[in-house]
């Protein structure tokens, strides 16, 4: 396994962390817990010594489980991520009840990497008024956490105002070869590692979507390469490459995708790829660029929306619905994210997004298009 080093301790922490999110279901989609024991107890038992879990995780049974896992001497060999749900709480107290009751779920007296979850503009106001951090520094400094961090969603210039609002101890980034100019990106990594806050990365397969169900012409990229691997070891070596890494967090539902991640991460070193390797990954992340339907830039020229449509990701989704052949996750994401009023379906054709948008897109059209696809 390659270790990196935590800048504040000097403690070595695993290039392959363990991400506790898409963990083995059953028929019924409840958490398959004891195969989920067994393979975060052999990921550590084959040198992960990071897992990572939060409060709504398969319904709260994703720190039920990493509590079962941990019991006894696996403790002591990782270090624990949790991380507060903001959003979910009413209001202080409910806030504060949350965290005990994730020590209970962990059956542990201390979780050594805390995360605000989720950051976004109005979560990250909703944890200043609930003051978050005062709570979790005294939660600190009475030894209930270790170090505090925070995972992010929202656009670059918010992170980097983020990163210089608290002495943070780490941060948690979205950060694959698809997505260096979404959210942190490649700006943020670069920001986090000037100001010496490790970054640990999450969603480096994009979610699943540049592990399976590659598109052929992508397949036929990779299958030109003299060097043979597959497309989730092409994509997580390209994360490990960065130095400013820490560890990367891998969501993994099978038994076969915890072996071949263990390996790869295990191989995995930064700066290792040659630049025929990169240029290949440069590549591929073109082509499924230029497989795009509609080349929207994520501008947002085209916003405010009079009816406050999130039009680029509206537009990003339906992309990707026909890139990934249709894949269920798209759908999956746009009902996740959209809720009864903020659904294609509901624009109003007013063109005020169209007279601003630099690609001359139709949008209109494209929110139609989307709403027959995605609103059925
Ligand atoms: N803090 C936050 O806001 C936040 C947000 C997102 C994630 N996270 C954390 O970060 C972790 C990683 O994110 P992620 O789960 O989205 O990671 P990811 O690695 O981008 O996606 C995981 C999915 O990739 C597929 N996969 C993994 N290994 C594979 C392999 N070897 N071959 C083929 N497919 C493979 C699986 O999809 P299938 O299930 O379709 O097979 C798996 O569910 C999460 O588990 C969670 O702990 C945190």
């Amino acid at each position: 396994m390659e270790y990196r080093t935590f800048n504040k301790t000097g403690e070595k922490i695993s290039l392959f962390g363990f991400g506790t999110m898409r963990m083995p279901v059953h028929e019924d989609g409840s958490l398959n817990h004891e195969e989920s024991v067994r393979m975060i107890r052999h990921a550590i038992d084959n040198g992960c010594n990071y897992v990572d879990t939060a409060y709504m995780y398969h319904k709260g049974e994703s720190e039920v489980a990493v509590g079962e896992a941990l019991k006894g001497p696996y403790r002591d060999k990782v270090f624990l991520a949790d991380k507060m749900p903001v959003w979910l709480a009413k209001d202080e107290e409910q806030m504060k009840k949350i965290f005990f009751e994730q020590l209970g779920r962990l059956k542990t007296d201390h979780i050594d990497f805390y995360l605000v979850h989720n950051i976004t503009v109005p979560i990250w106001a909703r944890a200043k008024r609930f003051n978050l951090m005062d709570f979790l520094l005294k939660q600190q400094k009475e030894g209930r956490i270790k170090h505090i961090g925070f995972s992010f969603h929202d656009e670059v210039d918010f992170f980097c105002q983020v990163l210089e609002e608290f002495p943070w101890d780490f941060c948690q980034i979205q950060f694959n070869y698809m997505d260096t100019h979404f959210q942190a990106g490649l700006k943020g990594l670069m920001k986090a590692a000037s100001i010496n806050i490790p970054v640990i990365v999450m969603e480096p397969l994009k979610g699943g979507k540049l592990a399976d169900k590659v598109p052929t012409g992508i397949m036929k990229k990779f299958e030109e390469s003299e060097v043979k691997r597959t497309p989730a070891s092409w994509a997580l070596r390209w994360v490990a490459n960065f130095p400013e890494v820490l560890t990367i967090l891998n969501g993994v539902h099978s038994f076969n995708q915890l072996e071949e991640n263990l390996a790869t991460l295990s191989d995995a070193r930064e700066n290792a790829l040659t630049e025929e390797e990169k240029n290949l990954i440069t590549d591929v992340a073109n082509k499924y660029r230029k497989m795009e339907v509609y080349p929207c830039t994520g501008c947002k020229y085209c916003l405010p929306c009079t009816v406050k449509l999130d039009i680029p990701t509206i537009i990003d989704l339906y992309n990707q619905y026909h890139l990934y052949e249709k894949s269920e996750k798209i759908q999956a994401d746009y009902n996740q994210w959209f809720g009864e009023k903020r659904r294609a379906s509901m624009c109003t054709a007013c063109g005020q997004c169209e007279e601003q948008c630099p690609q001359h897109l139709p949008i209109i059209e494209i929110m139609k298009k989307a709403s027959e696809v995605f609103d059925k």
